[in-house]
Order: C-alpha cells, then sequence, then structure tokens
C-alpha cells in the first residue's frame, strides 16, 4: 500500500465544502474575502480543538480561564501600542491595481516591483494600522469610536488583578482564554490560515522577574508536547526564533507547521516582560504591582504568553491529518481509501451507526443504538448506500469506530464495531457498547 499525503490545499478547501467542514462566507452572494464559516462537522470539530486547548491549560492548578469582551476601553488599545504601531507598510500598483505589503513582498524588497505584473508604477508606502474601528452608541463621532480587539491578550492584563484576587493564586500563574480577534490584514489568503475575524487560544503566564526564562523555556517545552499529543506528526513541526522582536517582546519563539505552502507559524511563545501591566499602570493610573506576602517583595510580573489561532490549528490538524492509501489489485486497478486520521479527541463524530439494511426491524434497533450512544459521544447515522461506501464516508471524515447493525444483531443482540486505521472488526454486546466506544477511544493508537 503506497500512502500519499496532503499536497495542495485546494484538495482540503473542496473536501472541507463537500463535507460541511468549512463554507465560504455569505457564498450565495459571491463570498465575503477571506472569511470562513464552519459547517455541521467543522463546528464541532472547532469545539473539540478549543476543548483540547482549554482542558490542557485549565486543568492545572496554576491557570485559571477567562472570557472578556471583545470590546475594550479605547485607552486599552493606546496602553498596548497598538493604536500608534499595529500597522503593515502597504504599496499599491498603479497598473493592475494589486495591493500588498512591502514588508514580506521579495520582489518590492529587492526591484521595488509590482509582484503580480512588475510594473514599477507603484503608490508611496503608507501605514496601515490593521485594527478594526467601530462606534459605540448612535453617534460617528471620534469620542464613541471602538476597537474590535486585534488579541485576546489584553482582556487577560486589564483583569490581571480580578482574576488574581478572585482566585487567590499566587504567582506564578495564569490565565486563559479563547475568543474571536479581528486584523484588517491586507493579504489575508491560504484558506483559513490568514483571515479577518479569527478565533485565538491565549494563555499569559504571570512570573516572578528573574524567572521568567525558565519558564519561556518550560512553556516552550509544554506546547510542543501538546501538539504532539494531539497526533501532530514531530517532522511537521519546528520552532523558529524571531528575528525581529516585536515591542513588547523580550524573547520570541514561533511554533511552526508544515503546511501544503511551506512552514508557516503556528502559535507564538513570547516572553512580554513587564511591558504590559506598566503599560497599563501608566494608562490607567491604577497599581497593578503584585506583593508577595511570604517575602516581603513587590514587583510588576513578568509575563510569558502563549498564543495559536484556533483556525489555524484547525487547518493544520486537517492536514496534518489527511492521507490517501493507494492499493493496487492484480489486474492493475487502482483503489484509493482517503482517510482523515484525526486524533478521536478531535474528530468531529467518535462513532458512526451504520444498520446493514433500511429495513424497519434494523432501523428502529439502530436509531435506539444512535440514542444510546449519543448520551456519551457525537454520533453520526448513515444509512444510505452500500456499506462499504459508507464505511468510506466515515474514513473521510476522520470518525474513529463504525458500529454495523445487521440481522444477527436481532437475536444476539450485539453489533460489528470497525476501527478507522486498523480496519478490523469486533463484535460487542449492544449493552457493553458505551464502556468499549469510551475506552478504545482512550487507546486508540496503540
Ligand atoms: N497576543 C499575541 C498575539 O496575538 P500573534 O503572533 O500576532 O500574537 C498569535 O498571534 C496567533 O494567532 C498566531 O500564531 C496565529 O496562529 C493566530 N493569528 C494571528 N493572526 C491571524 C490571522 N489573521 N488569521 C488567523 N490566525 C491568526
Amino acid at each position: 500500500m503506497k500512502i500519499k499525503h496532503l499536497e495542495d490545499l485546494n484538495t482540503l478547501v473542496s473536501l472541507s465544502k463537500r463535507r460541511g467542514f468549512v463554507f465560504q462566507s455569505s457564498e450565495i452572494y459571491g463570498g465575503l474575502g477571506s472569511c470562513w464559516d464552519y459547517g455541521p462537522l467543522g463546528s464541532l470539530m472547532k469545539l473539540n480543538v478549543k476543548r483540547a486547548w482549554w482542558n490542557a491549560m485549565t486543568r492545572r492548578p496554576d491557570i485559571v480561564g477567562l472570557d472578556a469582551a471583545i470590546l475594550m476601553h479605547p485607552m486599552v488599545w493606546k496602553a498596548s501600542g497598538h493604536v500608534d504601531g499595529f500597522s503593515d507598510p502597504l504599496v499599491d500598483c498603479k497598473e493592475c491595481k494589486t495591493r500588498f505589503r512591502a514588508d514580506n513582498t521579495d520582489s518590492y524588497i529587492n526591484e521595488k516591483k509590482c509582484p503580480n505584473c512588475g510594473s514599477k508604477n507603484l503608490s508611496e508606502e503608507r501605514s496601515f494600522n490593521l485594527m478594526f474601528k467601530t462606534h459605540m452608541g448612535p453617534l460617528e463621532d471620534t469620542g464613541s469610536v471602538v476597537y474590535l480587539r486585534p488579541e485576546t491578550a489584553q482582556g487577560h492584563f486589564v483583569n490581571f488583578q480580578n482574576c488574581q484576587q478572585a482566585s487567590r493564586y499566587k504567582i506564578p500563574f495564569g490565565i486563559a482564554a479563547i475568543g474571536k480577534s479581528f486584523r484588517n490584514e491586507i493579504t489575508p489568503g491560504n484558506f483559513i490560515f490568514r483571515t479577518r475575524e479569527f478565533e485565538q487560544m491565549e494563555m499569559q503566564y504571570f512570573v516572578e522577574p528573574g524567572t521568567d526564562e525558565q519558564f519561556f523555556k518550560e512553556w516552550k517545552e509544554r506546547r510542543w508536547n501538546f501538539y504532539i499529543k494531539f497526533g501532530i506528526k514531530p517532522e511537521n513541526l519546528k520552532f523558529k526564533d524571531h528575528d525581529k522582536l516585536a515591542h513588547y517582546a523580550k524573547a520570541a519563539v514561533d511554533v511552526e507547521f508544515k503546511f501544503p505552502m511551506g512552514f508557516s507559524e503556528l502559535e507564538g511563545i513570547h516572553n512580554r516582560s513587564d511591558f504590559d501591566l506598566s503599560q497599563h499602570m501608566k494608562f490607567s493610573g491604577k497599581n497593578l504591582e503584585y506583593f508577595d506576602e511570604p517575602n516581603k517583595k513587590k514587583y510588576i510580573p513578568y509575563v510569558i504568553e502563549t498564543a495559536v489561532g484556533c483556525d489555524r490549528l484547525f487547518l493544520a490538524f486537517l492536514c496534518d491529518a489527511y492521507r490517501e492509501e493507494v492499493t493496487t489489485d492484480e489486474a492493475g486497478k487502482e483503489d484509493v481509501r482517503v482517510v482523515m486520521g484525526l486524533h478521536p479527541e478531535i474528530a468531529p463524530f467518535k462513532v458512526a451507526v451504520l444498520p446493514l439494511s433500511k429495513k424497519e426491524e434494523l432501523s428502529s434497533i439502530s436509531e435506539k443504538l444512535r440514542d444510546q450512544l449519543a448520551e456519551d459521544f457525537d454520533v453520526n447515522y448513515d444509512e444510505s448506500q452500500s456499506i462499504g461506501k459508507r464505511y468510506r464516508r466515515q474514513d473521510e471524515i476522520g470518525t474513529p469506530f463504525c458500529v454495523t447493525v445487521d440481522f444477527d444483531t436481532i437475536n444476539d443482540q450485539a453489533v460489528t464495531v470497525r476501527h478507522r486505521d486498523k480496519m478490523t472488526q469486533e463484535r460487542v454486546a449492544i449493552t457493553q457498547l458505551n464502556a468499549y466506544i469510551a475506552a478504545k477511544l482512550k487507546t486508540f493508537n496503540q
């Protein structure tokens, strides 16, 4: 058997639409640039991605959760540096009207040429702030301007003291949050890799100055292990140190994943020093120092940040999981089984119920069985076309187990359970099925 991995993002874009992972936003109106909707399978899988991250972060004795508002006081963005500094240099080609970023377009950096048509008839470089602006209240005057947050992190900084005092956690401790962020990117693209509306999963870990480098190292290791645990192949991951540090960072490293367009940033891990808390102290006039009671010390904590895009991780999981198993029979005829080899915790459905026939004596048992399984798992039910085709449909969306109800089930009250990857089959009593699936999901890859 030959295994082919994903080579082209378009394969995934069309599978996503066909099977209901991701649709283009407002498609019936021609779509809206770089905006995407998560469909029946995508919405389930996205919840699983978030749950995996959330549990890894908050099922620890030193991290609390937060769900902050998207709209924040406009001074937050003055203090954070986003109003003055969160911009990209923008250039327009006067010939073909292409708009591009001056700082990451090779043909412009080297030869001052348009990357699309090669013309040198270009506009001046302009600084373009990436924050979306809107107005609060009925009047559109400058006094009512608010921004859609470009990162979730600022919610953590302005709530640092609230979270610390409410939880009574001592430093070192962290705040984790999942939420939408918005950036008016000049060049979004590559499906859900870079979009203007996206979800971030960020954790800020507050530490004593002087211990920051050690915690930075520890979080690098933990984040790497998280990806491996959820099935990302180590050869598709690497760390990349930043050559140029952001205004707030003392150290920064990206976790890069090998997307079809090459290794690109999946997650950023940053040592933000005491930059953010100091800025918010300055702009709000509030003292955000931490008092270390046992050691009678006062200090502004340093922050180690881990920040990953949920949509980008969703894409990485799909890219990594996709495989085509190609077999050739004796007559030379090729057969391709497409498998989305997702980690069972990430897969949209854990189990599918497939009655062998649509006859009432099987569908009545099968529907009951679906409800029994749905008490513990996300279940799919499929009764149309041959059993072989139905197995293939489940393989393509990553369902770890298929349960077939056949005519023997009427007498023996047992079903056949098929494993997605090994394709082994086992007969299991209906009364034992939920416990069986739960146990097998835990040891799926062993
Ligand atoms: N608070 C730090 C921060 O926001 P970042 O490196 O700008 O850091 C963190 O963003 C992560 O958010 C990125 O590694 C990426 O996964 C995701 N992200 C950023 N911009 C994105 C976009 N336009 N579309 C999708 N994901 C994005």
